[in-house]
This record gives C-alpha cells, sequence and structure tokens, in this order.
C-alpha cells in the first residue's frame, strides 16, 4: 500500500513538472515580442479633466491617461507621468526632459516649428465661461473685459491676438482661472469646450457661452527625433479608433 503511494505521489510530481515545461514553453511562443522595454516619460497638465486630472484616488485619470497607459501597455514601455506646467511641456520634449508631451494639444503651425504631432483623436472648440448674470453674452463682448487662460494655451494665443496682453490674465492651471471668475477677478475665461463642461458641473453659479473660435484638433506632441515612437503611436490610435476603444473611452469620460 505505502509502495503504491510513494509511486503515486513520484508521477504526480513527474505530471506537474512536465505540464510546467509545457505551459512555458508555450508562454514563450505566444507572446508578443515587445517592441520596446524603454521607459517612456510624459509630460502633462493634470488640470484638464476629462482629458487629465488627478483622481479621487489620487492616481492620474482621463481621456489622454487611458489612451497613453493603453499604449505603454501594448508596446511593452514602462510609462511615467510628470504633472507640469502647460506652458513648460513644449519646451522640456523639445529638450528631452520628457519623451513626449500629451496634455489635450491643440495641433498649430507654431507648435510644429517645435515638435512633430501625431495623428489627431479629438476634436474641440474654445468657449468662454462667465458668470451667471454677466454682460458677456457672445464673444462679441469681450472687449474691455478682463480675460482669464491657462498660459500658453490656444485660448491664451486667440484672445491675446484680438484683445492684447493688458486685457488677459494668465494663470499656470485651470483650476486658478476658475477661481479668478469665482472672485470677481476675471470677467470670462476661454477654455477648451469639454473641460468648460466639467468646471461648469462642479461650481455653482457659472454660465458657458459658445463661442467663434475655429475648430481645433488634439494631438499627441513628440520630439523631431523621435520617429520610431510616434510611428507607434499612430499605429496604435488607428487600431483603437478602428476596433471601438477609443469610443469606449471617451463614453466614459465625455458628457455626450
Ligand atoms: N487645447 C488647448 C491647447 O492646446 C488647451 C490644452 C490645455 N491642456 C491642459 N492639460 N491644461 O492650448
Amino acid at each position: 500500500m505505502k509502495k503504491i503511494a510513494k509511486i503515486l505521489a513520484i508521477v504526480m510530481v513527474i505530471a506537474v513538472a512536465a505540464s510546467m515545461f509545457a505551459s512555458c514553453g508555450k508562454k514563450a511562443e505566444d507572446e508578443p515580442v515587445p517592441a520596446g522595454t524603454k521607459k517612456l516619460v510624459m509630460g502633462t497638465s493634470a488640470d484638464f479633466a476629462p482629458y487629465e486630472f488627478i483622481g479621487d484616488d489620487g492616481d492620474f485619470a482621463g481621456i489622454d491617461i487611458e489612451i497613453i497607459r493603453g499604449f505603454s501597455a501594448a508596446y511593452n514601455y514602462e510609462l511615467e507621468i510628470q504633472d507640469m506646467d502647460f506652458k513648460s511641456i513644449i519646451a522640456a520634449v523639445n529638450s528631452k526632459a520628457v519623451d513626449f508631451g500629451m496634455s489635450g494639444f491643440t495641433i498649430t503651425d507654431e507648435r510644429k516649428l517645435s515638435v512633430n504631432f501625431s495623428d489627431p483623436y479629438e476634436e474641440t472648440v474654445q468657449s468662454i465661461l462667465v458668470m451667471e448674470g454677466s454682460d458677456i453674452k457672445t464673444k462679441d463682448d469681450l472687449a474691455g473685459k478682463i480675460i482669464g487662460v491657462q498660459a500658453g494655451t490656444t485660448g491664451d494665443d486667440f484672445v491675446t491676438r484680438d484683445y492684447g496682453q493688458d486685457a488677459v490674465n494668465q494663470y499656470d492651471k485651470y483650476s486658478l482661472s476658475i477661481q479668478a471668475l469665482l472672485n470677481g477677478q476675471v470677467d470670462c475665461v476661454v477654455l477648451d469646450d469639454q473641460t468648460a463642461n466639467e468646471f461648469l458641473k462642479a461650481n455653482e453659479g457659472i454660465v458657458k457661452l459658445d463661442s467663434a473660435y475655429a475648430k481645433e484638433e488634439y494631438a499627441v506632441a513628440f520630439n523631431f527625433d523621435d520617429t520610431e515612437l510616434l510611428g507607434q503611436f499612430n499605429e496604435y490610435l488607428a487600431k483603437i479608433k478602428a476596433d471601438g476603444t477609443l469610443d469606449n473611452i471617451f463614453a466614459k469620460y465625455k458628457d455626450q
């Protein structure tokens, strides 16, 4: 009896070991060859819900964050996200202080002189937030007003061009511009439409006006030298546009 049990135990050990070997071999065959194991550092300004913000758990969250986490996983990159002022990101990409910038970046001709943009993944317009009862009813009422913006954004560019530097209060973070609106330090804030919706939801007494600024497209900003990374990102983007992943991410975060 004892002998049979012993033999049985040995047979089992061999069987387990054999199956382990078998699954090892299979795993090595099935796993795709990693395209890169490099660490990627991304610059962002996490004051821009629903694209990048700090979630309730203290971690980065939002549309851009989910897209880039998916990309990093698919291409086997280790991702590090650095939160910085928006106005510093392009320079950081350019000097290689970060590998790329993803921060709801609108493609502009001026920025194209400093960085390579990926294919676009989103569209927006600039909207105007005012306090309830404001005499600003449309974009044409902005003359003579104090306008809040995030420094270095397209909203900043447009109103500085249209109304001059003296009319514009620049803030490093959008949250500070909204604070200034609530405190009466600015008459309005000009910012990207979906982010305007988020501030509208989170603060009483604010109203959104449409503006007549042109449609903008968001893309990721890469260093000119990093064409391989750019190519990989565009390839990933095309895939998630086609298979519905991108739409699912939008649906999770955006007001429809
Ligand atoms: N789309 C605008 C721009 O490119 C604003 C982006 C602001 N992004 C941010 N994460 N705060 O200038």
